[in-house]
């Protein structure tokens, strides 16, 4: 009784993601999902999801969604109490920095991300002394204390306004090496970069790239900036995951592959299944930490909360906000 009282519940959700979730997985997925439907309301609580998060977290139970850009400028303006934050932690850190009387939660404090653990504050002090005057442009995948040694952050949808804002003819952007070329490329500045790499796009490769057009002629191919360069040279559009989706939305190219993340197809598949998605994808294994589970189990339970200490706070949410003053 119960288990088709559930099912009718859920069955306009299922109907969005039949595509890319089994029928036989459903019920088991549909409990979790009803649970946070009801954990939301008691706790007035939203799920900002990165684009990246699994269909039945991204189109069944996210209030809002986006990339690290809009989640971030969505955090500002959430009024509700609680925000749980399904995406990886410098995420979560981004949205208690923007709005920090609210409790936010990630679902796992293990989500991290290879670039946030590819510099530390210390590295950035140095950097400081080593070239001094220099402006230290930050991508946001980094930690609060990262942040808080920082001039000005960025994000993959800003790189380029956020250089060119700045006025000036050499910047430090750390720490993705491959998004710090791929934006000298489009402007001129003279970067300075650091030695991280995310773990997932640093794994694509211009030869994929060749083989994708021989066998599946036609192919647009989207990548992400965090891919190295010789990837993005070879590749038809380079963007912001809202700028790859923004992308699909107007052109809509009937054969199309994605040089990112998994999930970020299964998203957009589903909303344009008329297009062929080829899936070259890597999973980010942090991203993947974040289930339905562990999102019900962080609102029983309000864990696990970010916390950052107040020093840190109030200079790293200094660089989020010169970032968030920058037209883009
Ligand atoms: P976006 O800001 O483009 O969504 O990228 C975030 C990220 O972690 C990419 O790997
Ligand atoms: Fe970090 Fe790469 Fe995962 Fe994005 S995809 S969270 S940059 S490891």
């Amino acid at each position: 009784m119960e288990a088709t009282g559930l099912l009718e519940r859920t069955e306009g959700l299922y109907a969005k993601v039949q595509h890319a979730i089994p029928a036989i997985e459903w019920p088991l997925l549909a409990r979790d999902i009803d649970a946070i439907m009801a954990l939301k309301k008691s706790h007035n609580a939203v799920i900002l999801a990165h684009n990246y998060q699994t269909p039945e977290i991204y189109h069944c139970v996210a209030d809002l969604v986006g990339d690290s850009l809009a989640l971030a400028r969505e955090a500002m303006n959430v009024e509700a109490d609680v925000i749980v934050l399904a995406g990886v932690h410098f995420m979560a850190e981004t949205a208690k920095l923007l709005n920090p009387s609210k409790k936010v939660l990630i679902p796992d404090l293990a989500a991290g991300c290879s670039l946030a653990e590819s510099i530390t504050p210390a590295d950035v002090r140095n950097l400081r002394k080593r070239y001094p005057g220099v402006p230290i442009v930050t991508y946001v995948n980094t930690s609060a204390a990262v942040k808080a040694e920082s001039d000005i952050c960025c994000t993959s949808g800003n790189a380029k306004a956020i250089i060119e804002s700045l006025g000036v003819k050499r910047v430090i952007m750390i720490p993705d090496e491959y998004l710090a070329k791929n934006i000298a490329a489009e402007t001129g500045v003279e970067i300075i970069t650091w030695k991280g790499h995310c773990e997932v796009h640093e794994r694509f490769s211009a030869a994929e790239v060749a083989e994708l057009r021989d066998d599946y002629p036609g192919v647009v191919i989207l990548a992400h900036p965090e891919c190295p360069p010789d990837v993005v040279g070879a590749s038809d559009f380079s963007g912001s995951t809202a700028a790859i989706a923004s992308y699909i939305a107007k052109e809509r190219p009937p054969r199309v592959a994605l040089l990112t993340e998994c999930s970020m197809s299964d998203n957009v598949a589903i909303q344009y299944p008329e297009l062929e998605f080829v899936r070259p994808c890597n999973l980010c294994p942090h991203m993947k930490r974040i289930t339905l589970p562990k999102i019900r189990h962080a609102l029983e339970t309000m864990t696990h909360e970010v916390t950052i200490d107040p020093a840190v706070a109030e200079r790293a949410r200094l660089s989020v906000e010169r970032m968030l003053a920058v037209k883009a």
